[in-house]
């Protein structure tokens, strides 16, 4: 190994990243409903944290607490190294906060918004033309600049707001829902725009209602549930958190269902949708066992579909979401191709229909 390699790895050891966000038992009621209930944070500079819960869990109190929009009943809360309670003007100083409802101003330009932002900030006027030229050319709004910004697509819309939080160089920033209501393509390129702010070791906190997004950005995610966080860690950890691959078979033929269903009698069955669910985790030995066993039995299915967990999985795993789900039958026990009978099957997690 290089010795330059060596040095680095050492100096990281030595020297973990410092912590951009930081908040124990942090504690917020509305009257009598608790909102946080004693929520912990720590969130390492130049990382993605992303927040999950289901609405109303709390994210955007959160958020407002952290960026000292309101204050916490309970709790403590550094950011940036300064006390929320304390210092809240030198933590205003250093953080961004894209809202989950838009700051932008329809009834004047996207440029206006722009040098209204840098007014706020204290820029010179040429620099804060400067500023605000290199922000829309970055965000692909340059010709869209000089025009109203009601006449702006929701996509342009929270660009230009994302653009606007970033004009006084924030080192962190809360994103409350930035991609809620974005296509796919301006979501991907909100996405690069995150990536890209993280690549200059910028810390992003982040709110979603898209799980996906979560496992594309976030370093670690934490769900928000009944006021509390109840699973926290990188992508890879909460979804070994829930048991639950399985492969599913799915019959046109409702007699070939039926045969189907007598051959693999440990199969969790679904007599509605015509499909059978065996537990596997989705590995290339797995699967070959599951169709080398098919074809043993004769069963021939029109589609089979590989599901593995996914965050949507863990979600619905720690926040108690009532989702349809199929009828299990009850079934005589037969040795499963991969011998995996022990394991938790898709009666303990049916997944496919929920989506
Ligand atoms: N100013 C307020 N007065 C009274 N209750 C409030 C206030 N702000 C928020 N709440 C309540 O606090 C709870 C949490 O709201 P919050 O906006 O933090 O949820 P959220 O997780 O961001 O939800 P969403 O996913 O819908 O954005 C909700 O029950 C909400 O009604
Ligand atoms: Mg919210």
């Amino acid at each position: 190994m290089p010795s330059s390699v060596m040095s680095m790895s050492n100096a990281v050891a030595e020297h973990p990243a410092p912590v951009a966000v930081s908040a124990v038992g942090l504690r917020k009621s509305y009257g009598d409903k608790t909102v946080l209930d004693g929520v912990d944070l720590r969130i390492p500079a130049g990382s993605v944290f992303a927040l999950l819960g289901p609405n109303g869990a709390g994210k955007t109190t959160a958020v407002k607490i952290l960026s000292t929009l309101i204050a916490a009943d309970g709790g403590q809360a550094q950011v940036a190294g300064h006390d929320l309670d304390h210092d809240p003007q030198a933590v205003r100083a250093a953080i961004g906060v894209t809202g989950q409802f838009s700051a932008v101003d329809g009834l004047i330009t996207g440029e206006e918004n722009m040098l209204l932002m840098a007014d706020l900030h204290h820029l010179s006027k040429r620099e804060g033309r400067r500023v605000a030229a290199e922000l829309l050319e970055r965000f692909d709004l340059t010709a869209a600049a000089k025009k109203p910004a009601s006449t702006y697509s929701g996509g342009m819309k929270r660009r230009l707001d994302i653009a606007m939080t970033l004009v006084g160089g924030p080192r962190i920033i809360f994103l409350d829902e930035p991609t809620t209501g974005l296509d796919p393509r301006s979501r991907h390129t909100m996405w690069g725009i995150i990536r890209e702010l993280v690549a200059d070791g910028v810390t992003v906190f982040l709110t979603t209602q898209y799980l996906e997004e979560a496992d594309q950005l976030a370093d670690r995610i934490a769900v928000l549930n009944n006021g509390r966080i109840a699973a926290e860690g990188t992508p890879g950890e909460l979804k070994r958190l829930v048991p639950g691959g399985h492969v599913r078979l799915r019959f046109a033929d409702p007699a070939a269902y039926r045969s189907a269903a007598a051959a693999l009698a440990e199969a969790a069955r679904d007599d509605e949708a015509l499909t059978l669910q065996l537990p596997s985790d989705g590995s290339q030995r797995e699967l070959r066992a599951i169709l080398d066993w098919l074809d043993s039995t004769g069963v021939e299915a029109d589609e089979l579909t590989v599901h593995t967990p996914d965050l949507d999985d863990v979600f619905f795993a720690l926040t108690g979401s009532q989702q349809p789900q199929p009828q299990p039958q009850p079934q005589p026990q037969r040795p499963h191709p991969t011998g995996r009978s022990d394991r938790p099957g898709p009666f303990d997690q049916p997944k496919e229909t929920v989506r």
